[in-house]
This record gives structure tokens, C-alpha cells and sequence, in this order.
């Protein structure tokens, strides 16, 4: 049995240790990573699947901007490897696109298979003239935008204080 909870219920150590597993322990290079530096995950938008207190998958997201816009960075999403195909990663992002629209379903982007985040509306088909302050693999990265806020065509993505 699988206990969805807050990402800050479950033991940061064991979090770090997840993501080690499903990414590597190189994953700190990736250029999502310095996306990501020095800010806090958003709360409520960020979950742990617990089985026996011990996180078994998780998936955090961030604020990031690209000129005016301000879109939620999503990710990493975490499923350990032994647990994967099980549906956890669907149940997270959906989950967490529930969460989202209670919000008012903010732009959103993420790196990651478009084979795999299609099916939550992810594509790449918006982001051919974004940048990232890193190397990265255009095909990777997605957004989701279903309420049509207003986004540049092209500009580089940087880390943002808030949504
Ligand atoms: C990618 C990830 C989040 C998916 O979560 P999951 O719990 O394993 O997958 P789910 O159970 O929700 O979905 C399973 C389905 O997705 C497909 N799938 C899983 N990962 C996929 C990927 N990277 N690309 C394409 N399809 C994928 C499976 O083949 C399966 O397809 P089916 O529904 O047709 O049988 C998870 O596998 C993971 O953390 N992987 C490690 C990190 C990684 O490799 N990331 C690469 C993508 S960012």
C-alpha cells in the first residue's frame, strides 16, 4: 500500500537517495539543477509516494521564468527503479496536474521523453526558440500550456522566486 503525502513529510535523506537511484549520482550537472539553485520546491505541488515511511517515488516543481512569463519547472520526476511501469510517475503527475489547475493551471515546462509526457499534454512543439543557461537536448524539452497564458516564442529560461 502507497501513501501519497507533501514532499516535506518524507526524510530528505531518503529523497536525495531516490533521486540518486533514478538519475544517478552525476544528476547534479544537469542544467535542470542549476535551474533549480537556490530555490525551494513549491509545496503544494510537490509529493512523495511513501510505502512502509520509506519514499518509493517523488515529484517536485519549481518556479521558473522565461522574459514576463513565469511557468512552473516540473521535476525531477522520480520513480525508484525497482518500482517503475507500476504506475507511480502517472499518479504523481496526476496528482500533481490536479493540484495545478486548482491554481489556475499555470504554463509549465519540464525536461523529459515526450513518449512518456505527452500522455499528460506535454510537447515540445513550444519551446524550438527557448534557451537553457546549460547544455541540453531540444527534443527534451517539453511544456504544457492548456490554458493559453501568454508565452515568448523564444528567450532563456532562468530560475524565478515565484510563480
Ligand atoms: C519516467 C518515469 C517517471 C515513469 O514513471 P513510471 O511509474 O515508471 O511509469 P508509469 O507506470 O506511470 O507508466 C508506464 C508506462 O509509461 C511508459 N514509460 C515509462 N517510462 C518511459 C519513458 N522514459 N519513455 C517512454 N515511455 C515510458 C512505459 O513503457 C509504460 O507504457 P504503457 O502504459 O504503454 O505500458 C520513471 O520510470 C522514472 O523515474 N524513470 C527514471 C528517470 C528517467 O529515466 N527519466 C527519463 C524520463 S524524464
Amino acid at each position: 500500500m502507497t501513501e501519497m503525502v507533501p514532499l516535506h513529510v518524507a526524510p530528505p535523506a531518503a529523497i536525495e537517495a531516490l533521486l540518486d537511484a533514478a538519475f544517478g549520482q552525476d544528476r547534479h550537472q544537469k542544467t535542470a539543477y542549476r535551474l533549480r539553485s537556490g530555490s525551494q520546491p513549491i509545496e503544494k505541488l510537490s509529493f512523495a509516494l511513501l510505502q512502509d515511511q520509506q519514499p518509493i517515488a517523488c515529484i517536485q516543481c519549481w518556479a521558473v521564468g522565461i522574459g514576463p512569463a513565469r511557468l512552473l519547472l516540473v521535476g525531477p520526476v522520480a520513480v525508484h527503479p525497482d518500482r517503475q511501469n507500476e504506475g507511480h510517475g502517472s499518479r504523481l503527475m496526476t496528482q500533481m496536474l490536479s493540484k495545478a489547475q486548482e491554481i489556475g493551471d499555470p504554463p509549465m515546462v519540464m525536461i523529459g521523453d515526450a513518449e512518456y509526457y505527452g500522455r499528460f499534454g506535454f510537447s515540445a512543439a513550444a519551446t524550438a526558440g527557448w534557451e537553457m543557461p546549460g547544455p541540453w537536448e531540444r527534443h527534451r524539452l517539453l511544456a504544457r500550456n492548456p490554458a493559453g497564458h501568454a508565452l515568448p516564442a523564444t528567450g532563456m529560461l532562468e530560475r524565478a522566486d515565484a510563480l
